[in-house]
């Protein structure tokens, strides 16, 4: 990273992603450290232009007492000091509320007063995670396990920018994945970017496992384990593979903890790897931010389809076929949810609606078709908005995109005689059914 940076030391508060994120787009690179890095520890960290102290003096973690080292105000490094009253640095009673304001302060602080430049840019990223890629691995493989979300999609676009055939890319077709999803990922990755591709289809493996199985955290281990089950088994097909790279992106390292401040959950991208499998780790998103992965990726040529593409669980559809999974109601889960995506990719509604789904409950209605009584499942809209996912608003979708949305899937979604649409927020209700 030849980029000047900004280090926010870490005194637990959640502003400290805000603020890294409002310097990054001021064009320079920001990251966030321990309040006690040491003054060897921030000697070692190259280009760094200024310090931000973000808390007061009292800061209290678990009972403690916390602040940053004397000894690194002898870095000599401008310091802006934010609701602290101690030694050093630039007073500030708080950060200001507005978004303006707080840039202008920024601004002030890191180009007037630091001297920093504005060199961070996705391009500059790029190229220097490349070359960071290529030194690290030298003429070793790397295996990937591509999902097809975005953060695995954009690591393997990168890597094989750096790389080319040294990353072998495994994915795992569990069975519960969106229509055309498995497709997609052949299609882009093996066809167009010449990835060295291992497509394994599970589907029968994971229904059997989950034949029976109606309580959801019982289907979500399940199929958990079942992944890494597959996964290691092709891993141990393949020869001479020393590193294992994954998306992890910043807010999963901020989230799991620097070691400052407490535990706000466990990712599983952290530390979360087979045991048993010796691979090094290589992570180049861990410093971007979720919209930088998504720039990250359109700058490497991947399709806006696969860039902008909504939240989907790691369980998938096993999590919206209510109940014990059937085929019949997985497939019409499936056909439903097309159909969504498609009238809200009519309607342009995709792009504005956070996430948008159907769900098919285990229990059927009486209705008519053809003159004749029928007894099958229904199917529930569920279109929602949020900034964090911990809680949510519903979309209010236009009464012609529902009435088209309905009308087609009554007619086009084998064994289902009904549409619902979900109209609950987060709380009470939580985004998915189960
Ligand atoms: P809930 O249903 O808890 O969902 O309001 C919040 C967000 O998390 C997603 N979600 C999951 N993601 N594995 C995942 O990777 C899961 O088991 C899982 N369960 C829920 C959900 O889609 C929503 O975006």
């Amino acid at each position: 990273m030849k980029q000047d940076r900004i280090l926010i030391l870490d005194l637990g508060s959640t502003e400290n992603t805000v603020i890294a994120r409002a310097i990054r787009e001021l064009g320079v690179y920001s990251e966030i450290y321990p309040h006690d890095i040491t003054l060897e520890e921030l000697k070692a960290i190259p280009n760094v232009r200024g310090l931000i102290i973000n808390g007061g003096p009292n800061h209290i973690v678990d009972g403690q007492e916390i602040f940053v080292r004397g000894e690194i105000y002898a870095a000599s490094l401008p310091i802006l000091c934010v609701a602290h009253a101690g030694a050093g640095g630039r007073q500030l009673a708080a950060w200001p509320a507005e978004k303006a304001a707080l840039e202008a302060l920024l601004r002030d602080f890191i180009f007037a007063e630091c001297g920093a430049e504005p060199n961070w840019n996705m391009q500059n990223f790029i190229a220097d995670e490349i070359e960071a890629v290529r030194e690290q691995v030298g003429d070793r493989r790397v295996l990937l396990a591509l999902s097809g979300g975005v953060d695995s999609s954009v690591v393997a676009a990168l890597l094989l920018k750096a790389i080319g055939r040294q990353l072998t890319c495994v994915h795992v077709n569990h069975g519960l994945l969106r229509k055309g999803e498995a497709e997609q990922v052949v299609d882009v990755f093996q066809k167009q970017l010449g990835a060295d591709l291992v497509y394994v289809d599970a589907s029968e493996r994971f229904l059997q496992k989950l034949a029976g199985v109606a309580d959801p955290e019982q289907k979500r281990k399940i199929i958990g384990a079942e992944f890494i089950r597959v996964f290691e088994e092709e891993a141990r097909k393949l020869e001479g593979i020393d590193f294992l790279a994954q998306g992890t992106i910043y807010p999963d390292i901020v989230e799991s903890g620097t070691k400052t401040a407490k535990m706000v959950k466990s990712h599983h991208n952290v530390g979360g790897l087979p045991e048993d499998l010796k691979f090094s780790l290589v992570e180049p998103l861990k410093q971007l931010f979720k919209d930088e992965v998504r720039e990250c990726g359109k700058q490497l040529g991947l399709p806006d389809e696969m860039v902008y593409r909504q939240p989907f669980p790691g369980p998938g559809l096993g999590v919206r076929c209510l109940g014990a999974i059937t085929r019949d109601r997985l497939e019409a889960v499936r056909e439903s949810d097309a159909i969504l995506r498609e009238e809200f990719r009519n309607a342009g509604l995709d792009q504005k609606v956070w996430q948008y789904f159907t769900v098919i409950p285990d229990f059927r209605s009486v209705g008519v078709k053809d003159n004749a009584r029928c007894f099958e499942y229904p199917v529930i809209l569920r279109a929602v908005n949020t900034v964090d996912a911990m809680t949510a608003t519903i979309e209010q979708i236009d009464w012609p995109v529902l009435l088209r949305i309905t009308d087609r899937i009554l007619k086009e979604v084998a064994g289902v005689n009904r549409v619902c649409y979900d109209l609950s927020p987060k709380p009470t209700a939580t985004i998915e059914w189960e």
